[in-house]
């Protein structure tokens, strides 16, 4: 039983377990029932009707069909709201899916006009410039919100730090520009060990769960916390398009919850003293991370974000040498995705932010780091021989960042 003043660490081992006690277990089973056992026409009906317009699952009736109530992801969910400080949380099969829930449903509700803060990660960038799902973009720096609304608007969103140059926003002097619009913010990059933004006052908390969540490089998974009436509305969204997390995949991202607090800051420590050695090296023309002097200027370190996180960019100031470095580490890994226990490198202007408008997208120079749970000595030993090729790659522009995606 966990006290209501438990801490995030005490939260993270033991958020999501009521129950398994009294039924004997220590672990929650993995439950592939896609179907459920009705007790009688009319309450199965009723637990029907309750789940699809997505209220929760009432005491005692049938979960009915898996895609409306699952009792595991229902675990993580729990889990993942205490460790947001959020009433609710709703999972879904990817970030991109769980974004995907709220556009359609600020879009469904006649507030289809979202401002929102660059940079994002590429494909939130891509999904509203595109206005793939009906909404209608502005796009603003921090200080612009408040001018950026419009009766409309049914959505501020921001990501802090942001992807890929590690940025930070205050989101509270967004909410306050904000007024009664509800702003969201992805903290797919902090996590909740770093930074929990429905404090500052955000409506609503959304992740990449492929990400730190699950932690291993394992999982796809997204996940929004907020208030319950959001949360209703999510829901139904989900069970009407069908984004549900799969059980197993449940599974894994609550386990991935009870580790995160110690994978965060350890993955954080190794990424503060890699970018503290890489500042000032010949090869590098900045590192871009906010733990370092002058990347924070606000100060929102220690009152809004508790430490600079595990993922660093460095401008290498040519598309030549962001190539020669990626291509020269061998430990770590030239892939996508960030967060897991191994350190991954990849360019965003030819990969994540490929589909971002060519004025916003990341320079050809800049590569993103995600720093894993190595020893430093390993990866800074992997990092320096990479920067020597960097050094000595000859700058060419070959021109292959011109996307194919579509504008609209
Ligand atoms: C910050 C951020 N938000 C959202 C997403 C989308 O998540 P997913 O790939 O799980 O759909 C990503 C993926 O890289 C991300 O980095």
């Amino acid at each position: 039983m966990l006290n209501d003043d438990a801490r995030l660490e005490t939260l993270a081992v033991h958020g999501g377990m009521d129950g398994l006690r009294t039924s004997g277990g220590h672990v929650p089973p993995i439950d592939l029932s896609t179907t459920n056992s009705l007790p009688g026409i009319e309450s199965g009906g009723d637990s029907y009707e309750n789940l699809a317009t997505g209220h929760p699952l009432a005491d005692g009736a049938s979960a009915v069909y898996q895609r409306l109530w699952q009792p595991g992801v229902a675990r993580f969910e729990e889990s993942l709201a205490a460790l947001e400080g959020a009433e609710g949380a709703v999972a879904f099969s990817t970030g991109m899916a769980a974004l995907s829930a709220v556009l359609i449903a600020v879009s469904r509700a006649g507030s289809g006009h979202v401002v929102a803060l660059r940079p994002l990660y590429g494909g939130t960038d891509h999904v509203l410039e595109s206005g793939f799902l009906g909404t209608s973009v502005t796009w603003c720096s921090a200080d612009e919100v408040a001018g950026a609304l419009r009766p409309d608007t049914g959505l501020v969103i921001l990501e802090s730090p942001a992807n890929p140059t590690l940025d930070l926003i205050d989101i509270a002097a967004v909410v306050e520009q904000a007024g009664t619009v509800p702003v969201i913010v992805d903290n797919t990059f902090a996590s909740p060990v770093l930074q929990q933004p429905l404090r500052c006052g955000a409506t609503l908390v959304m992740h990449s769960a492929t990400k730190y969540l699950g932690g291993h490089g394992d999982v796809m998974g997204g996940v929004v916390g907020g208030p319950e009436d959001w949360m209703v509305r999510l829901r139904q969204v989900r069970a009407l398009t069908g984004g549900l997390l799969h059980p197993f995949a449940a599974y894994l991202l609550h386990r991935g919850l009870r580790t995160l607090p110690i994978r965060v800051r350890a993955q954080q420590e190794t990424a503060a003293l890699l970018a503290a050695r890489l500042d000032g090296h010949p090869a590098v023309r900045e590192v871009l991370y906010p733990g370092l002097a002058g990347r924070d200027p606000e100060h929102l370190i220690g009152r809004q974000l508790a430490g600079p996180g595990s993922i660093l960019a460095l401008d290498l100031g040519s598309f030549a040498a962001a190539r020669a470095f990626t291509e020269a580490c061998t430990l770590v890994t030239h892939a996508v995705s960030l967060g897991g226990v191994d350190s991954l490198v990849q360019h965003p202007a030819s990969l994540t932010h490929r589909p971002v408008a060519e004025q916003a997208r990341p320079g050809a120079g800049i590569v993103r780091l995600s720093i894993g749970l190595e020893h430093v000595e390993d990866l800074a030993t992997d990092l320096f021989r990479a920067l020597d090729a960097a050094a000595a790659a000859t700058d060419i522009w070959p021109g292959v960042l011109t996307n194919g995606f579509p504008a609209q």
